[in-house]
């Protein structure tokens, strides 16, 4: 895939080369963290599930269930001293396995990350200018094309005034007109897939639903794939197609955004939803989650949700659920999740 030209035209999403299969394939991933007295302890264990192309798949959970660590771990950026295992397959090719060099050559153009905050995604010293013209600059295009591919990805990320907004450095734009710079960077490599990570949480809440929205043009008007990191059910219930619920480091259900949240396969999710008043249906009050999340280092055995869950019965403390489809399309690692379901 090339870096350089221009953005890509309205719809043109890329096919996948010789396949419809999905962009990202992640199976069996898992992170390992050194933990205390020598022991290893597994921050995300066993995550499977796809990104199809051109689709918005949101990843949910409450804070520690590994949703940063998951998307740090596709982009190949996982923390120090963690090992990585399980297989990445961005068409197929394991990013996992795959050399230093090719790993490199993904990040950041093929696949691009926006980050949380992006006062710490930004050089504080340099121009915005310089910061979004970074990829083109590498592609040695000349110099008046990248200030014009540079005001472009600005104008594209919705940067009022580009030319002179280049000139600014970052401490001199709005939170909101950084986080369209951040955007504008993540754009420049014309990638296939955009890790968003919590990408309005730092932001207030009028500029939040414009963020959002310029977000899901660009995915949608480009073809892209992206994996939204949220712990905002309101959001994702908006802007994905596909939802991925985390709990301790493991998915516990994955399907179609709206039926997933509508109609939960595994107490978790609906637990989550019954949480947020805006995505309950029945009943007008938000109920919050009883208890604390269990964590990685603390993961209770058999299903790592007994402790909190409604359902729970003798197998469940003994028993760790697989994620298996328990209706067409909808999977969740809950022994009775047919009968969740039917709730
Ligand atoms: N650099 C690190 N070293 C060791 N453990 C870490 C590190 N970063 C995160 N963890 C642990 O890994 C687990 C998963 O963390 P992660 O940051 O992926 O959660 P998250 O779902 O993104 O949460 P949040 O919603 O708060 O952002 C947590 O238990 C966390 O404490
Ligand atoms: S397996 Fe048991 S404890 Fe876990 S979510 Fe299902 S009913 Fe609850
Ligand atoms: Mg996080």
């Amino acid at each position: 895939m090339t870096a350089a030209g221009t953005a890509r035209g309205h719809g043109a999403g890329k096919a996948a080369p010789g396949t419809d299969g999905p962009v990202l394939r992640i199976a069996d991933l898992a992170v390992e963290l050194p933990g205390p007295h020598g022991t290893r302890v597994r921050a995300v264990d066993g995550v499977s599930f796809d990104v199809p192309r051109a689709t918005t798949v949101g990843l949910i959970g409450e804070s520690g269930s590994g949703k940063t660590m998951t998307a740090h771990a596709v982009l190949g950026l996982p923390p120090e001293g963690a090992t990585l295992t399980g297989r990445l397959l961005w068409h197929g090719e394991d990013l996992v396995t795959a050399d230093p060099a090719r790993r490199r050559a993904v990040r950041g153009r093929e696949i691009a990350m926006i980050f949380q905050d992006p006062l710490a995604a930004l050089n504080p010293t340099q121009r915005i200018g310089r910061q979004v013209g970074e990829i083109p600059r590498r592609d040695r295009l000349p110099r008046a094309e990248v200030r014009r591919r540079t005001a472009e990805l600005l104008d594209r990320a919705g940067i009022p005034e580009p030319e002179r907004r280049m000139r600014a450095y970052p401490h001199e734009l709005s939170g909101g007109l950084r986080q369209r710079a951040v955007i504008a960077m993540a754009l420049a490599g014309n990638p296939e897939l955009l890790l968003a990570d919590e990408p309005t949480t730092a932001l207030d809440v009028t500029v939040q639903s414009r963020i959002l929205r310029l977000l899901a043009d660009i995915q949608a008007a480009d073809g892209l794939a992206m994996l939204l990191v949220s712990h905002d059910l309101r959001v994702v219930s908006h802007v994905a197609e596909q939802v991925v619920v985390m709990y301790a480091g493991r998915v516990c259900e994955r399907g179609p955004a709206r039926a997933a949240l509508r109609r939960p396969a595994h107490p978790y999710t609906a637990a989550l939803v019954r949480s947020v008043p805006a995505v309950r249906t029945r009943t007008a009050l938000a109920a919050p989650l009883p208890g604390a999340p269990a964590t990685p280092a603390n993961r209770p055995d058999g299903c790592a949700f007994h402790p909190r869950c409604p359902l729970v019965r003798a197998r469940c403390r003994d028993e760790t659920p697989q994620v298996r489809e328990a209706a067409p399309g909808r999977w969740s690692a809950c022994h009775f999740a047919e009968e969740v379901l039917g709730e």
